[in-house]
């Protein structure tokens, strides 16, 4: 027997507009296939003058006030696609204490609110699903959830921002500045409100937070996280990578060992036969690693309109469906933070370009300097053509090390006098 659903979605801009075309357009065989046919009882807009996607559903639809979602007792899903904290966190609380599942994409208030989600959920009986907060389109919290529960995952790693990953690939591909390929990403309808939070590596933190809960069982806290974004990449980091055979990527890391966590968000250069180094544009990707299965990659559009609406479609159906709703058992219920391994003990590879005096003896004195602190030279080149008279740029690949050790190079090749400057320093994974 068909079931009837009807729901409500916070936000028409472009993830509330694109769950309403994929529900509209495909209510028919979504209802032949999944036995359940969706409403879209009511759109919560900020006003009726100057939304933009006003004309795309029937007018009465639209609400500008909560209440008239929370106190209709024949809603049952909410779908938040607002974004930001306020008033989302509370929306979502008011739903689920009045019973309403949600559905959300807003990993913001997901990574900064969810113990209390949890709990509020668990008191009434409500779902909470956000298959759309981190991946966009890819499938990756309900392969977490329901593929890979033989396993303990000890590794995963992805490029989880489109927004960041398209700006990179076009600045590496096509050579453009970032303003304006930024600029277009927001055209696109990729970037968040605040491109800030792509461009300064928080969506990716706040993505990793949720990933990295699930996928090791513990809380990670987005304050757990390190993070490092964009802004420093330059186009000249991008052109040595290049030459070097590497991509650069923001990489979201989370990796555990003996039991601690390694949980980190920085620019990466990528050996382009990894298989990360090739999702380019608006793609993600992220690859996981199993004690039973191994390595596996999922890969798909990790931003856009039509995209995200397929995760969160999918989620509304599972909702709909589901005979009773599950909540999240985390080894620890509220945070890891005594699992987390310092930074100091990181061990990674690092790129190291550096300005230099082209003077006999000053790569030997660096050498020494990065072999007597522990660290080990893999490659190293001499670049000329971008340097000035009597200089010359240099650029080291390390074999793995600890992060520690290479701090500590570092000061002291900034104290040497045959160094001109530091320009660019960056983990590299194989
Ligand atoms: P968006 O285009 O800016 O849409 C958000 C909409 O929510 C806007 O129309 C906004 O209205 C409306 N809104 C904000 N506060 C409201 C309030 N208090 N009452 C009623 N409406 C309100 O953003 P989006 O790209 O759709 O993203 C929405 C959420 O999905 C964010 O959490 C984002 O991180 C997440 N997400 C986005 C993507 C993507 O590709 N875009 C993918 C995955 C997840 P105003 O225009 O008046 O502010
Ligand atoms: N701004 C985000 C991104 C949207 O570019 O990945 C998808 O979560």
């Amino acid at each position: 027997m068909t079931k009837q659903v009807n729901i409500a979605i916070l936000g028409f801009g472009t993830v509330g507009s694109g769950v309403y075309q994929v529900l509209t357009e495909g209510k028919e065989s979504i209802k032949h296939r999944e036995l359940v046919n969706i409403d879209v009882r009511r759109i919560l807009v900020r006003d009726l003058v100057t939304e933009r996607n006003i004309g795309l559903a029937p007018i009465e639809t639209f609400a500008t006030d909560f209440a008239d979602i929370i106190n209709d007792p024949e809603i049952s899903i909410v779908v938040e696609c607002m974004g930001g904290t306020v008033p989302a966190k509370d929306y979502i609380l008011g739903a689920l204490a009045a019973g309403k599942t949600v559905v959300t994409s807003n990993k913001e208030v997901l990574a900064k609110h969810w113990p209390e989600f949890e709990r509020q959920a668990k008191a009434t009986g409500a779902g909470l699903y956000f298959e759309a907060t981190a991946g966009g389109g890819v499938p990756i919290i309900r392969t977490l959830l329901d593929s890979m529960q033989g396993n303990n995952i000890t590794h995963l790693m992805g490029i989880v921002n489109g927004t960041t990953n398209y700006i990179l690939t076009k600045m590496a591909d096509e050579g453009r500045p970032y303003a304006e390929v930024l600029a277009e990403a927001q055209k696109l309808g990729y970037a968040e409100a605040n491109p800030s939070a792509d461009v300064d590596g928080w969506d990716s933190v706040y993505k990793l937070s949720i990933l990295a809960s699930i996928a090791f069982h513990a809380r990670v806290n987005i304050d757990d996280i390190y993070r490092e974004g964009i802004s420093l990449v330059s186009a000249e980091d991008i052109a040595v990578a290049k030459k070097l055979g590497y991509t650069i990527k923001l990489l979201a890391i989370g990796k555990k060992m003996n039991n601690n966590l390694e949980v980190r968000v920085h620019p990466t250069m990528l050996h382009n036969s990894h298989p990360l180094a090739n999702v380019s544009g608006v793609f993600n990707g992220i690859f996981l690693t199993g004690d039973a299965v191994d390595d596996i990659m999922l890969y798909g559009r990790g931003a856009g309109k039509l995209p995200t609406a397929s995760a969160i479609v999918s989620d509304i159906i599972y909702a709909s469906n589901v005979a009773e709703h599950r909540y999240m058992t985390f080894v620890n219920e509220f945070d890891a933070p005594q699992w987390l391994v310092h930074q100091k003990d990181w061990l990674s590879g690092y790129f190291i370009r550096l300005t230099a005096s082209d003077e006999l003896g000053s790569l030997s004195k660096i050498a020494g300097v990065l072999g007597d602190s522990g660290v080990s030279v893999h490659s190293v080149m001499q670049f000329n053509e971008n340097a000035h008279k009597n200089t010359a740029e240099l650029v080291f690949i390390t074999d793995t090390a600890r992060e520690l050790s290479v701090q500590s190079a570092l000061a002291r090749l900034r104290a040497l006098s045959c160094v001109i400057s530091v320009d660019s320093v960056m983990r590299v994974e194989e």
